[in-house]
């Protein structure tokens, strides 16, 4: 912009009129907009010097130029308004259509979680167990020697204890010595824990991690069982009998299934007993439900009466049954899944496809 002033007489303002409204057509961007916004209306635009300008004029002409002068003001800067609002417009249409949306492109594959088959098998045997009255107790994982040995009526030199392969941690003290901490073997230790917290009649599931010293295509050192524990008055084996069988039934979803219990020993149930359901194995495959093969699917028993003393419990009032089922063989056998490892291996595809 020039200072120089064009000398204040009506062509030389209706020749500024006529350049300012052309400037105003030109621009075609609001920030172009801004850029010449000063020289159209600021305080040092042509237009502005004119006005002041207009006090050196003689009365008539002064009032004459100015009431001209006045209006062509008022002009541009209503064109201005109007401009800034028509660009302001045309940006947002412009960002608009950028970011319409191509509903013709083919959708992105998408990745959908799905729930562990060890979450999966817990669910469903909760659920089978939830209909016949129990409910879920939860215990350590890491646990007392006491709770998972001693009060479950393992002798203090049994050779179970070394049976179990068992994780053993440092000690524990609270000033006093509080006995051996280890990762629990099994979920048993839970059985106490339960009969100590309520008084029988009991009705309890507890599933969750264990952990032994060995790993190969069929044992894992971390795994998860789920421990039964029944506790009430006149309870004896067809109780238990019937419960697992039940259990089996409903889980593989066979109604008549074979089942047989072989006599086995565990230090805190007398009797005990293994249960094998029936199979047919032909081709590297198992098909559960036919066949003449067994299948080794839990262990069981009554619970042998120290048992119950140790949980506070009159075995002479009350007696009960308990059974340990093991998660992965569960969902191995129901799901078709050879080797034990591959529920630890996080290989999204493999989960993906179970
Ligand atoms: N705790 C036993 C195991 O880990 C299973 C079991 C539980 C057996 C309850 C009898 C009763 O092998």
């Amino acid at each position: 912009m020039s200072d120089i002033s064009p000398p204040l007489t009506l062509t030389s303002i209706q020749v500024l009129h006529q350049q300012l409204l052309q400037q105003l057509e030109q621009v075609s961007s609001l920030a172009d907009l801004e850029k010449i916004r000063p020289d159209l209306t600021g305080k040092k635009s042509p237009l502005t010097n004119m006005l002041k300008m207009l006090g050196q004029l003689p009365p008539d002409a002064r009032k004459e130029l100015g009431g001209f002068l006045n209006k062509v003001r008022e002009e541009v800067a209503a064109k201005l308004e109007e401009r800034f609002t028509s660009l302001q417009q045309q940006a947002l249409d412009q960002k608009l259509m950028q970011e319409k949306q191509d509903v013709t492109l083919p959708p992105r594959p998408e990745t959908v979680g799905k729930i562990h088959p060890i979450t999966q098998v817990i669910e469903e045997v909760t659920q089978i167990f939830a209909k016949m009255g129990f409910e879920l107790a939860e215990g350590p994982d890491i646990e007392r020697e006491y709770y998972n040995f001693t009060a479950l009526n393992f002798a203090e030199d049994h050779p179970a204890r070394q049976m179990h392969d068992t994780f053993y941690l440092p000690p524990a003290h609270n000033g006093k010595e509080l006995g051996g901490v280890l990762l629990r073997t099994h979920t048993s230790p839970v059985q106490i824990h339960a009969m100590r917290q309520s008084a029988p009649p009991l009705r309890v599931l507890a599933p969750g991690r264990t952990y032994r010293c060995d790993s190969d295509a069929t044992h894992s050192p971390m795994f998860h069982q789920v421990e039964g524990l029944v506790v009430d008055k006149k309870i004896h084996m067809g109780h238990l009998k019937a419960c697992v069988i039940d259990f089996c039934q409903s889980f593989f979803g066979v109604r008549h299934l074979k089942v047989r219990f072989r006599p086995s020993y565990f230090p805190f149930t007398e009797p005990s007993a293994e249960m094998d359901i029936g199979c047919l194995r032909r081709d590297g495959k198992l098909k559960i439900g036919e066949g003449d093969d067994w299948l080794e699917i839990l262990g069981c028993g009554m619970v042998h009466p120290n048992v119950l003393k140790m949980g506070g419990i009159n075995p002479e009032e009350y007696q009960g049954f308990a059974f340990g089922i093991g998660i992965e063989r569960l969902g191995m056998l129901k799901y078709g899944i050879p080797d034990l490892r591959a529920f630890y291996d996080s290989d999204a595809r493999w989960l993906q496809h179970y």
